[in-house]
Formats: structure tokens, C-alpha cells, sequence
């Protein structure tokens, strides 16, 4: 299987390529950070599978259409996008600034927005194709000191539960994902706290691999991923 994914670098996108490369799929990985995207390229290919990864800005429209073209190219086709880049800021009105109100509506909004497109044209040519769309579970309840963020992840959602009734007469499925706490090490409050009771990046990876091998007219199109443990008492 040919799965494009976004924002593979680091955290959440991470595992997911780890969860994917190893259950035999070449992933064409695209994120910004070169380094990281070479060294998960060189931990991941081996002889039968190389995993190409692409640089591109996400909330360029073109510099992502370039990107998405150019790993399609090198994977000789698509079967999946997983929109994963995020910018996640966790703080309330007061405290955020326009510029990182801007990073999260142009990436988690604007971005998702061009790479699906940038990926419906053959799928929809082949008559076949899988978005997978991570959204959070902000973007379903509230999320107070974080209204910001919270409305990219609505924005993700709608736009996701939308998209699906639009494409699935094209043979195109949708999911939505809701992770809720996950340990993604970039957003630790402290660097010490024990992180062990959230979600680990590998098993939204394996959320993504279960979703990915249902029949073809099978769509599983939402799927809630939580820690069973509530957050420790601060
Ligand atoms: N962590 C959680 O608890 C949690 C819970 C629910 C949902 N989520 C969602 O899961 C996704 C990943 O979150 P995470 O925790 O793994 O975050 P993360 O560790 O900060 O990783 C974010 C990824 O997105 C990429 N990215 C950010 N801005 C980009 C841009 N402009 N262009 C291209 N790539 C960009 C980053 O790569 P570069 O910096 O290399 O570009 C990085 O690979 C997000 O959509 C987030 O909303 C996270």
C-alpha cells in the first residue's frame, strides 16, 4: 500500500510511519525538517522498501502541490493521505499572538485543505483512495485555554465529515480521527512528568493501519482514540 503522510517528522506522524513501514506499506513522508525525514528515511527503507519524503511548507499552496506530485511520482501511485502536520499552542485569547493564530489556521486548516487536493485528482482517476484526517478531540468538545486551537480541529473535522459524503461516490474513503492525550514529546508542559498513561504516536499508527484494511465498501469513518487513564492530578 502507498501511503502519503503529513507532518512525519516528528511526534504523532513519526509513529505513524514506523506503525506503517512495518506493516509492509512504502510511505512518502512530507514535512518540513530535512533531517529528520532523512533519518526516518534511513531507519525505515530496506531492501524491498524505500520510503521517499518530500520538503514543503504546508501552508504554500503550491510548494505543497509540488510536494504531494513529487512523492506520487516516486511511489508510482497513491492509495492514502493522512493528514497529519499540526501546529498545536495551547493558550487562550489573551495570550495568543496573531502570527501563531495564523501558524495553526494556515497549517491545520489552509494545509489540510491543500494536500487533500492535491491528492483527489488521481484518486479519484482511479476510483479509489483513502483520506485519513487527523483532527483531535478538540475538534469535538470544547477545549478552554485553547480556543484557538480548538477551532482549527472543528475546522478539520467539518471540513473531514464533509468531504466524505463529496467523494464517496468516486470510490474515495474518509476518516476522521479523534486522538485525545497523546505522547507526542513535542508538547510536554514538563519534560519530566511522567507521560506513560497517554497514547503512544505508534498506536494512532495503528489506528490508522486498522482503518486501512477494511473491504473496499467498507468506510469506518470516525474513530475516538483515548488514554483509558485520566490526566494525573497536578
Ligand atoms: N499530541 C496530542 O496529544 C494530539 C492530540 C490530538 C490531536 N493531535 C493532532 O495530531 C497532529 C500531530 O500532532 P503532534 O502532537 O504529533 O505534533 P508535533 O509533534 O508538533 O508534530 C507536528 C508535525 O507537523 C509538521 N508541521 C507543522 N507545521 C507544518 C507546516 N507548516 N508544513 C509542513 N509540516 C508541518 C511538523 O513537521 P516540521 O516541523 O518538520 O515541518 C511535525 O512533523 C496535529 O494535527 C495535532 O493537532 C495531537
Amino acid at each position: 500500500m502507498k501511503v502519503i503522510v503529513t507532518g512525519a517528522s516528528h511526534g504523532i506522524g513519526q509513529g505513524i510511519v514506523s506503525r506503517l513501514a512495518a506493516q509492509g506499506c512504502t510511505v512518502g513522508m512530507l514535512a518540513r525538517s530535512e533531517a529528520a525525514l532523512q533519518d526516518l528515511q534511513e531507519r525505515h527503507s530496506t531492501t524491498n522498501a524505500f520510503h521517499p519524503y518530500a520538503c514543503a511548507d504546508l501552508q504554500d499552496p503550491n510548494a505543497t502541490a509540488t510536494a504531494i506530485a513529487k512523492l506520487i511520482g516516486e511511489l508510482q501511485g497513491v492509495d492514502a493521505l493522512i493528514n497529519n502536520a499540526g501546529v498545536v499552542i495551547r493558550k487562550d485569547i489573551f495570550d495568543l499572538s496573531l502570527d501563531e493564530w495564523h501558524a495553526m489556521v494556515n497549517t491545520n486548516v489552509n494545509g489540510l485543505f491543500y494536500a487533500t487536493r492535491a491528492v483527489l485528482g488521481p484518486m479519484k482517476e482511479q476510483g479509489a483512495g483513502h483520506l485519513i484526517n487527523i483532527s483531535s478531540i478538540s475538534g469535538k468538545f470544547p477545549l478552554p485555554g485553547g480556543s484557538a486551537y480548538a477551532a482549527t480541529k472543528y475546522a478539520c473535522t467539518g471540513f473531514s465529515q464533509s468531504l466524505f459524503q463529496e467523494v464517496r461516490d468516486f470510490g474515495i474513503k474518509v476518516t476522521t480521527i479523534f486522538p485525545g492525550s497523546v505522547d507526542s514529546q513535542s508538547h510536554r508542559h514538563d519534560p519530566d512528568a511522567d507521560s506513560d498513561w497517554k497514547v503512544t504516536p505508534e498506536e494512532v499508527g495503528q489506528a490508522c493501519w486498522d482503518v486501512l484494511n477494511t473491504r473496499p465498501g467498507n468506510c469506518v469513518s470516525e474513530v475516538e482514540i483515548r488514554p483509558l487513564a485520566r490526566p494525573p492530578k497536578p
